[in-house]
């Protein structure tokens, strides 16, 4: 996998954009639609069988994607603020839902990710977070980083992914 060197170019997602891609038990690529690869600029066969880690920005936060992994891997849907790389190193912001799939007897199917565009509410909040939180993750690491990020759930009375997921949607308003 290789990653280009992100530049400011941003890229808009439109309002009746829905992004979506699957993945198995890994977080491997196993579908993506049209607008995916509009979007990222990449092809079908350069990203199936890909991490989603082909997308990860250099701005974003470790203790998302662990917050993000702890969750889903329970079951639970987690609904966050993603800032993604694309092909040609401009970037898109989205609000992803994530859920995890599973068989009718319960066994795992997928990971699905349906990503919808954000607002400038949202993206002022969510960005200056995020700032805040890599630079802790950078200077102090990942611990301090993450205690950060707890405080801000304390602080919003965020308290369970329900309230996680009921905070995100609210501030895409
Ligand atoms: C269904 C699904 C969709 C994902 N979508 C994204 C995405 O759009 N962008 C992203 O950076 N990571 C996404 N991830 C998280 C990645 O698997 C990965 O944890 C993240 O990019 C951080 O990379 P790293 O764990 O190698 O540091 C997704 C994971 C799953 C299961």
């Amino acid at each position: 996998m290789t990653q280009p060197e992100a530049n400011n170019t941003e890229h808009i997602v439109k309002n009746v954009d829905l992004i979506v891609s699957k993945s198995d038990e890994a977080g491997n690529i196993t579908y993506v639609n049209p607008i995916f690869m509009k979007i990222s600029g990449y092809s079908q066969a350069n990203l199936l069988e890909q991490p989603h880690a082909i997308l990860r920005h250099p701005d974003m936060p470790k203790v998302i994607f662990k917050y993000l992994w702890k969750n889903i891997k329970e079951g639970k849907d987690v609904i966050a603020y993603v800032k993604n790389l694309c092909a040609d190193g401009g970037y898109y912001w989205v609000l992803a839902t994530v859920k995890m799939a599973k068989n009718p007897d319960g066994s795992f199917r997928n990971y699905m990710s349906t990503r919808k565009c954000i607002t400038e509410n949202a993206k002022g909040t969510i960005s200056e977070l995020y700032k805040t939180l890599l630079e802790l993750e950078k200077t102090e690491g990942e611990e301090a980083s993450e205690k950060a990020f707890y405080t801000f759930l304390d602080d919003n009375n965020i308290n369970n992914a329900d309230s996680f997921n009921a905070y995100m949607k609210n501030l895409n308003k």
